[in-house]
């Protein structure tokens, strides 16, 4: 999906406002190798993640989500009670109904607000941005939050070294509104699917398809299952490409992005994106050493945090782009 045709006939919007949470629970690969046959050294080399937050049980991707959205509205200056639309993109949802943002509504009072799940895996967070983007700049809304928030240490076969060493916890959240005169804008956006390689990366077992049952149960069906060598191939072509595709829509080139936030997944997708896209090396946010693979809490979370490290200022052309299972992928690109 290309979002140049029907881009002309809306009113653009801005980033307000960023917040991210992140459980205070540090596991470190140190930790891992005491848990299964991995080492510090295998996962370093293999993906550049050292440590990864873990959730307290009483905490769950609501509770996570609900924090990091409280940072973005005191950012943005918006009170709670004046959000008309929160979207949260996870796959680890509080429950399978009613949706986690439902949850989220209810923890902040945001009484007004229409609240609904996206499922779109590592992807979630920009398929959101581009929802609020459309239905803000079709006058729909007024002040809308996106949220991207995982609890996957649920989901995780913590006997499963392929996985286990992989992801994270944690939620990051963006408040979008109009853009006036001086702020920035979201320039473009593009979201892409390929359900044909829905096998590639999914949590197989929880669903209709594959309810839990007495009989299956220690089968760990309910927890991540991935291939993957080819889940890292589809991830650095849809992410390059999807990446031109943004920087071409905006009316870019690659030499004006003043930062790319990449979706954290492994360090050498990222080198390998960097690499064909020929942006420097130094303007590339990461932090998946800190906290793995976060799903669709990555790019919310990196977006965040680059915001208050002074990463971007105003005018910047900025560049998001993510990859996860469905296959999913998309990208925008910002003027802050
Ligand atoms: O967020 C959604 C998108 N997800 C991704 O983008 C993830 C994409 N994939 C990847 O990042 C990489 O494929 C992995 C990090 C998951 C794996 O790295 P790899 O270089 O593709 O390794 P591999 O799966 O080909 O496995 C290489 C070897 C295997 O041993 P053999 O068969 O060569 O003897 C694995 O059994 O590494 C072994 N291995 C491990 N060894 C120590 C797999 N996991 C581990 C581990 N510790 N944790």
């Amino acid at each position: 999906m290309d979002s140049s045709a029907a881009a002309s006939a809306l009113r653009p919007v801005q980033i307000a406002g960023t917040g991210s949470y992140l459980p205070e629970k540090v596991l470190s690969n140190a930790d891992l190798e005491k848990i299964v046959e991995t080492s510090d050294d295998w996962i370093t080399t293999r993906t550049g993640i050292k440590e990864r937050r873990i959730a307290a049980e009483d905490q769950s991707t609501s509770h996570l989500a609900a924090e990091a959205v409280k940072k973005a509205l005191a950012q943005a200056g918006v009170e709670a009670a004046d959000v008309e639309l929160i979207i949260v993109a996870t796959i680890t949802p509080d429950t399978l109904t009613p949706a986690t943002a439902c949850y989220v509504q209810k923890q902040l009072g945001c009484d007004r607000a229409v609240a609904f799940d996206v499922s779109a895996a590592c992807s979630g967070f920009l398929y959101a941005l581009e929802l609020a983007r459309t239905s803000v700049g079709a006058g729909a809304f007024q002040n809308a939050v996106i949220v991207g928030a995982e609890k996957l240490s649920a989901y995780i076969n913590w006997e499963d070294r392929n996985t286990c060493v992989l992801f994270g916890d944690g939620a990051g959240a963006a408040v979008i509104t109009p853009a006036t005169a001086d702020s920035g804008r979201v320039l473009s956006s593009q979201l892409g699917t390929d359900g044909n390689q829905a096998e590639l990366l999914s949590i197989p077992g929880g669903g209709s398809a594959c309810p839990i049952t007495v009989d299956n149960a220690s089968e760990r069906l309910a927890t991540l299952a991935m291939q993957g060598r080819e889940v890292f191939k589809h991830a650095v072509n849809a992410m390059k490409r999807a990446s031109i595709e943004a920087i071409e829509t905006a009316g870019l080139q690659s030499s004006d992005i003043k930062l790319l936030i990449p979706h954290q997944a492994n360090l050498r997708i990222i080198d390998a994106i960097v690499e064909r896209l020929e942006i420097d090396k130094e303007d590339v946010f990461i932090n998946l050493n800190r906290y793995g693979n976060t799903s669709a809490a990555a790019v919310a979370i990196a977006l965040d945090e680059a915001n208050r490290d002074g990463r971007m200022q105003r005018g910047d052309k900025i560049l998001l782009v993510a990859f996860g299972a469905g296959l999913t992928w998309a990208s925008a690109a910002i003027e802050w």
